[in-house]
């Protein structure tokens, strides 16, 4: 039996998780082709620099004393088939609107991560799963085995994690080429706007704020007061994130920064643990300890007080701000009981988090004609309640976390589209859990613009979001 890990005393490797049980890892039959992929990928580049780490290193610890807001959202799982500028433009753009109407609404910076370049390997419930008889390994991402119900398929690969690879890079390079070539210089703000999206109530919505935008940036630069921002105005900040939970491949892409001599995950900006990995003495939380990059951690309707306590002297004992983003993922109906208990505790001990609502992994539904979603409504009303908590506690809500599509899907029913259940199969694409479109995430985006005002004038004097308006 594998011993509950000392973690204050053992000097901390990129291995050393391999001491510790391993929930939700792919079970290879080819334990040499997955030592060779591991090798090639610790010979080749990292995807992200430490710089850039602690650049968003330094955004996050304004969210986390309340300068700042957080938006991150992407797709459930990025797919080998899906991959095409196009989709990945498209939610890049979706985001940046997102960010603009929150921006503009709340004046408050947001800090954009996507869940994109190297959002590849799946948590799931069953290790199998059977149909008509037959039982297979469970799809776990394009980076583990294929979704196709074969035999062949679903036999993790390790070969896939050079692809995913492969892929993160070439995502990466279309984000970075996005973000500051010229695309997300927010004189384009009327041009970011969807086709599909145009005639909509949304789409009219966001034409009327980037109007005001636009105005704005015109009458800064009549006042010649646009040198200064000139930068901040012209390109954006983005980064990446996804689940570690391919022990594996982030260890190999685990390099040590030669100016600190810290450890940095160089798969990507910033990393979460799962629901269903963030066990004490478990390899992933062994692993997401020693890197520096800032971390998620999702946590469940079963969440209490003492285990966060407990995960968070081991994941951020120096209490760093930014270095660790709770995300609380309860449901519509569950958050008002489990997470004011959480906020107390944190509080209690003084401890720095961000505090940020996923509000789809919930509130996901099976529907009678077999697609699994999420009603808008309940999505909405989960960022209703976590707004609402915060308030009453006192604490700071600091950002959001959505699987989201900028292309137009149907896989949440409602929002202003109406999408009902016989309208998710018109246009359902994604491998794994449903996303908001377009429409449904600018729709909630204006939502949430809301809550946030009403924050702010509801706490009068000392408002909750005190930032100044910048990007
Ligand atoms: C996810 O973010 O896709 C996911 C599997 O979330 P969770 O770990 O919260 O279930
Ligand atoms: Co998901």
């Amino acid at each position: 039996m594998p011993q509950p890990m000392q973690h204050t005393q053992a000097p901390w490797t990129p291995a050393r998780w391999r001491d510790q049980p391993a929930a939700q890892l792919p079970a290879y039959d080819d334990p040499a082709a997955l030592a060779a992929v591991e090798e090639r990928l610790a010979q080749s580049l990292p995807l992200v620099l430490a710089s850039e780490v602690r650049t968003l290193d330094q955004q996050l610890a304004e969210v986390a004393t309340g300068r700042a807001f957080l938006l991150q959202g992407g797709d459930c799982a990025e797919s080998f088939t899906d991959c095409t500028d196009r989709a990945i433009t498209d939610t890049f753009r979706v985001l940046l609107q997102m960010a603009v109407v929150l921006t503009f609404a709340a004046a408050c910076p947001v800090v954009k991560v996507g869940r994109m370049a190297g959002q590849f390997a799946k948590p799931r419930s069953a290790p199998t799963e059977t149909r008509a008889g037959l039982t297979l390994p469970s799809y776990r991402g394009d980076i583990v085995n294929g979704l196709d119900f074969s035999a062949e398929a679903r036999r993790p690969d390790p070969r896939r994690q050079l692809r995913a690879y492969a892929q993160s890079a070439a995502t990466l390079n279309l984000l970075r080429a996005l973000a500051q070539g010229g695309f997300a210089d927010l004189h384009r703000v009327q041009q970011w706007n969807l086709d599909f999206l145009r005639a909509s109530p949304q789409g009219a919505r966001y034409r009327d704020l980037a109007d005001r935008i636009s105005e704005t940036l015109a009458f800064m630069r009549a006042c010649r007061l646009d040198a200064a921002t000139d930068a901040q105005v012209r390109q954006v900040n983005f980064y990446t994130s996804h689940e570690a939970l391919l022990l594996g491949y982030e260890q190999a892409l685990t390099r040590r920064d030669p100016l600190s001599g810290a450890w940095y995950a160089g798969s990507a900006h910033f990393l979460w643990i799962g629901e269903r990995t963030r066990q004490l003495d478990g390899a992933h939380v062994e692993f997401m300890r020693g890197i520096t990059n800032p971390i998620g951690l999702k946590l469940g309707p079963g969440a209490d007080p003492d285990t966060l306590l407990r995960l968070l002297d081991v994941l951020n004992p120096d209490d760093r701000p930014g270095r660790l983003t709770l995300i609380s993922r309860m449901g519509a109906d569950k958050i008002s009981t489990v997470l004011p208990p959480l906020i107390r505790a944190v509080r209690s001990e003084g401890r720095a988090v961000i505090w940020s609502c996923d509000p789809m992994h919930g509130n996901t539904q099976e529907t009678r004609n077999g697609y699994k979603t999420r009603p808008f409504g309940r999505i909405l009303e989960e960022v209703r309640q976590f707004f609402a908590i915060h308030r009453a506690e006192g604490s700071y809500p600091g950002g959001l976390h959505f699987e989201l599509t900028g292309q137009d899907v149907t896989e949440c029913l409602g929002g202003a589209q109406a999408i009902t259940e016989q309208g998710l199969a018109d246009r359902y694409h994604t491998p794994c859990d449903p996303r908001l479109n377009a429409s449904q995430s600018l729709e909630l985006a204006f939502l949430i613009a809301e809550m946030l005002k009403d924050s702010r004038s509801a706490a009068g004097a000392a408002p909750l979001i005190t930032c100044e308006e910048s990007r």
